[in-house]
């Protein structure tokens, strides 16, 4: 039965002052190592993402999470919607989350929450009724056809009030409920924002708004920053300008949207931070090549025009790009920019396992999330296929502060290959020497063995390597930039973890090393192999 709870709203603003709780939160993200810190240690998220109704009862928690924590993960992100938390204006319901924090607790797994605000998908589908059928006090964007979109507006102050005010009750629910244990470690503020239409919302208030100059301070702020703005935002910036137009040209609409989100979505995180200062991250839908402004979701935090928030939502911690496109690699390079720390909240169930170890490796990600993880299982009895999502995730977790440490001192390396991959080859360098990879074949016709392959590289030390992959053959040379030396392997060896110990399972050697010359992972399991190399003059 659920339980309800009456949070007086005085209670949830002013309490946290009173008391002097503000920053007790034992979470964090350093922005200049990327990385995300529990009780000031390096935490690695082996994440997944709920599908979007997975969330919404207690009895949901009791079936899913224990599902789940099999999984080899240790971090579950879960929507937790407004109209679910304030079904009543002023009456806030927390029953269902704190559930779900008690299992997840039971089970060792933390828990990221996805905030689903005014905005889920750039709808409001989750915002409550109270709220939705008030468009009065609420105001809905408006299309070309001059009708209201089922869309609440980014200019509606009374709606950022009341989701700022369940915000803040959410946020200073899960201090009470939480700092003892942070079993919650990060808020997404809304999900996926931005204007579904011809570029921008055309009420009578935006359109009176994007005739008149653009904010002062936004301009100061782009223009300080101006040698670091997206090639997308440079090429249309006009300092001399003052409308939206005159100032952004042709990107005009889609900017003045993402200022309209960036400042309404950071008076929520401000709101929520006074409670329980959590990391606080935005996530968005990426444009398809060729879509345009409004077919994706216009002013939404993709890279184009993503200094417009970084300049205005200070209490935004990072952002997040969620991958379904397949140049994964692409995507997750145009966030690498500097105090951004790589976390991608969303990624493609099928591609998980590649993409993952390329995330930890390549990007120095500190989680990485397959969206629909709870439609994954783990085996059953003997003999049951593993998913090899979780197969990455039981390899990451056992190299744990090896993997880590290598991070931070920028000792990963991280390769992804599909059959269709534009190159059949890859190469990454590290430790002085070139690791080519390729796409396993059948050694007697050549015909490829699989269609993905990936790893993730790792310098233990001083000629010796980890290297978690599964389907990628890799030949290692010696890098030219460090010596001309001639590079040959000294032994490859298959390993597990056990305890603190490195237990050898094969030596691999003859055939399963091509006589000594290259690294050939298994097709089909995810594997930790250990190699040994060695350098020789000319
Ligand atoms: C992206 C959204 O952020 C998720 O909530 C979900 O709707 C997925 N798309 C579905 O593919």
């Amino acid at each position: 039965m659920l339980r309800w709870i009456v949070v007086p709203l005085v209670f949830a603003l002013i309490a946290p002052a009173s008391i002097g709780q503000v920053n007790q939160a034992q979470v964090r993200v350093d922005k200049a190592s990327g990385q995300l810190l529990v009780q000031e240690k390096p935490f690695l998220i082996l994440g997944g993402e709920l599908g979007n109704s997975s969330a919404g009862t207690s009895v949901q928690a009791d079936a899913i999470l224990p599902a789940i924590a099999k999984l080899h993960l240790n971090t579950v992100l879960m929507p937790v919607a407004w109209e679910q938390v304030e079904p009543q204006e002023g009456t806030f319901d927390f029953s269902i989350l704190d559930h779900w924090i008690d299992v997840a607790r039971q089970q060792n797994l933390h828990l990221v929450l996805l905030w689903f605000g005014s905005w889920k998908n750039a709808f409001s589908e989750y915002a409550p009724a109270w709220v939705k059928s008030d468009t009065k006090r609420f105001p809905r964007a408006i299309g070309a056809d001059g009708a209201p979109l089922e869309i609440l507006s980014t200019f509606g102050t009374e709606t950022a009030r009341c989701d700022a005010r369940a915000f803040a009750a959410l946020m200073a629910n899960v201090r009470e409920k939480d700092r003892e244990q942070q079993t919650v470690l990060m808020v997404q503020l809304e999900n996926e924002v931005g204007y579904l239409g011809p570029e921008r919302d055309r009420s009578p208030e935006a359109n009176r708004e994007f005739a008149d100059p653009v904010p002062r301070a936004l301009m100061q702020k782009l223009i300080a920053n101006r040698t670091n703005l997206s090639r997308q935002l440079a090429a249309h910036f006009n300092p001399q300008g003052k409308t939206w137009r005159e100032v952004f040209g042709e990107a005009a609409n889609e900017v003045f949207m993402a200022w309209r989100y960036a400042t309404y979505i950071d008076s929520v995180a401000e709101a929520g931070k006074k409670e329980y200062p959590l990391p606080m991250y935005m996530n968005a839908q990426l444009p398809a090549f060729l879509e345009r402004a409004g077919e994706y979701p216009s002013g939404g935090p993709h890279p184009y025009y993503i200094n417009i928030y970084r300049a205005l939502a200070t209490h935004i911690d990072f952002y997040s790009p969620d991958i379904y496109w397949p140049e994964f690699a692409y995507w997750v390079r145009k966030y690498q920019m500097p105090g951004n720390p790589i976390f991608i909240p969303e990624a493609r169930l099928e591609t998980a396992p590649y993409n993952a170890l390329y995330a930890y490796g390549a990007a120095k990600a500190f989680g990485f999330c397959p969206f629909g993880i709870d439609s994954l299982h783990a085996p059953e009895k003997p003999g049951d296929p593993e998913p090899a999502v979780m197969q990455v995730y039981a390899a990451l977790d056992s190299l744990g502060q090896i993997l880590i440490d290598a991070q931070a001192a920028n000792r990963t390396r991280g390769m992804v290959l599909h059959a269709n991959s534009p190159r059949g080859t890859q190469t990454v360098d590290l430790g002085g020497y070139l690791f080519q990879g390729s796409l396993s074949r059948a050694w007697s016709t050549g015909a490829l063995q699989v269609n993905d392959g990936a790893m993730l590289l790792l310098e233990s030390s001083s000629n010796e390597f980890f290297v978690v992959g599964t389907g990628l053959t890799v030949k290692m040379t010696r890098d030219p930039d460090t010596d001309t030396n001639i590079a040959s392997i000294a032994s490859i060896e298959e390993i597990v973890r056990v305890g603190s110990q490195w237990k050898v399972v094969e030596r691999e050697n003859g055939d399963q090393s091509n006589q000594g010359r290259q690294l050939t992972m298994d097709p089909h399991q995810v594997r930790i192999y250990r190699l040994r190399l060695y350098a020789i003059s000319r």
